[in-house]
């Protein structure tokens, strides 16, 4: 046969003969010197040609075959195959599938409600989160991450790894783990004086997990949603994803302006809301309107999606009892996470709905994600049953409340009006009027901080301009030395 008259392939000694065969036959079907359906020598006749076993090069033509370049025809021989493999794949010398061509690439065609969400996505350059880089000053959102106790963490984890039974690695219920869901049911009536059994609860992968599921399953195209302005980017995202009319409700001093929500839109189908600590400014919602939102959900068949977020964070008093615990009607769709009390890349949060909602949030939820990985639900349970949860909880408050006071003391020399409830894990700086805070900001991105500004949450302008100041994850000497880099940005404004 042509292909082997320089034999080539006896060159390659550490290749055994039968791949070596293999390797020139593949390589001339693809190049095309042997043609499609061309028929090849007998395996006796090629073995006799190349003075080699005849076994040889039947193994050559079975894999051959076995991968789709030869056919054989029963006693009428061995063909190279009509359609091969590569007409799926990229080979060399051919053309390359339309996904790797070196064309000008082309827009890809999205949904009306796509393009909605990447506008609102972030803030063009803001940095890619990684995992070989801590946050830097003061990138709001994040806990404590040098004082979590990894130590236990991971010995829990080896625990469960080796006693996990056979069961707990075939699919498992959509709604989460059991002991989970009572960990929290019982976690959330005494520090949140939230009314739930754990039927009511889903695990879902954070907030975000829990807001796109309630968008979903509460919104038609066009429905209006109240929400708060300045407020959370991921939950608008979230209802911009279904199309919703996205209502901005103004904040002052007693939380939500309810009366300002009826007057701009009565009849809105969801509310979204922070109201132990709203973000980003931080207060806390009255009573009165608490009793006044739950009371205009009812009359208007409305649900609310309270967002509690970082609650567990006060520094003075007790913390306020959740929205949901005073909710009769069954309006109050409860979110918890742990990204702000344990760690963000943990990705579980709950929802704790009304009874009625628990059917059609599991079946959605599940042609959505299935359910969330086992091994984390497991080890989060035995961390919050074996008392380590409420540990890190307090110590953690002692902790956020030291940072939060330095950073409230190193920024006293700054043109800087702090705004700092006595909760949460960020404060807001407000900046002396005229100041520009996005060109603060990329200023101060060259010291290596990492600041937000307010506008970035308002959905109508604010007439304040001002910056998240994250305190809880930074050592207070990193808070320190990131102020006096804030200082030397300010001053070259
Ligand atoms: C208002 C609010 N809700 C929820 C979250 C947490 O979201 P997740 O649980 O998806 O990490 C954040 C995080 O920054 C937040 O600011």
């Amino acid at each position: 046969m042509a292909i082997f008259k320089d034999n080539r392939f006896r060159q390659a000694k550490d290749t055994p003969l039968y791949q070596q065969i293999y390797a020139h036959l593949q390589a001339a079907i693809l190049s095309g010197e042997l043609k499609r359906g061309l028929k090849l020598p007998s395996s006796r006749a090629l073995a006799d040609e190349l003075r080699i076993s005849r076994n040889t090069v039947l193994n050559a033509y079975r894999q051959l075959i076995a991968e789709g370049y030869l056919e054989s025809a029963g006693g009428s021989g061995t063909f190279v195959a009509r359609v091969l493999p590569e007409s799926l794949l990229t080979t060399p010398g051919r053309k390359a599938p339309a996904n790797t061509r070196q064309t000008k690439p082309r827009k890809p065609r999205i949904s009306e409600h796509a393009m909605l969400q990447m506008a609102a996505y972030k803030i063009d350059g803001a940095a890619e989160p990684s995992s070989s880089r801590l946050p830097r000053p003061f990138a709001s959102g994040t806990p404590a991450l040098d004082a979590f106790p990894y130590a236990i963490w991971s010995r829990l984890i080896a625990r469960q790894a080796r006693r996990m039974p056979d069961s707990a690695f075939a699919y498992q219920s959509t709604a989460g783990y059991r002991p989970l869901r009572e960990a929290i049911a019982a976690h959330v009536t005494v520090s949140r004086r939230v009314h739930c059994t754990p039927e009511q609860i889903v695990i879902v992968p954070g907030a975000q997990g829990a807001l796109d599921l309630a968008a979903r399953i509460l919104l038609n195209a066009g429905d209006a949603v109240w929400m708060e302005d300045p407020g959370y980017p991921g939950a608008r995202g979230a209802f911009l994803g279904v199309n919703a009319r996205i209502i901005p409700v103004p904040i002052d001093n007693d939380g939500l302006v309810v009366e300002a929500g009826m007057a701009k839109a009565p009849k809105a189908r969801l509310v979204y809301l922070t109201p132990s600590h709203q973000f980003p400014l931080g207060v806390t919602m009255s009573l009165s309107r608490r009793l006044a939102l739950l009371d205009w959900a009812k009359r208007a068949n409305a649900y609310i999606l309270e967002d509690d977020y970082d609650s567990e964070y006060r520094y003075a008093g007790r913390p306020l009892a959740a929205l949901q615990g005073l909710d009769d009607a069954e309006r109050v769709i409860y979110i918890g996470t742990f990204s702000k009390v344990l760690f963000p890349a943990l990705r579980i949060g709950y929802l704790i709905l009304p009874m009625p909602l628990v059917d059609v949030f599991l079946k959605v939820k599940s042609l959505i994600d299935v359910h969330n990985p086992m091994l984390e639900q497991a080890v989060l349970t035995d961390f919050m049953v074996e008392g380590h949860f409420v540990r890190h909880l307090r110590r953690m408050r002692t902790l956020y409340a030291e940072r939060r006071k330095a950073l409230i003391k190193a920024a006293r020399g700054l043109p800087l009006e702090i705004d700092s409830p006595e909760a949460g894990i960020h404060c807001i700086g407000w900046l002396p009027k005229g100041m520009d805070d996005l060109a603060l900001i990329r200023r101060a991105a060259n010291y290596d901080l990492d600041l937000w500004p307010v506008s970035y949450f308002c959905i109508e302008p604010l007439a304040r301009k001002g910056l998240l100041l994250g305190f809880a994850g930074y050592s207070v000497q990193k808070i320190k030395d990131g102020i006096h880099k804030l200082a030397l940005a300010m001053s070259a404004m």
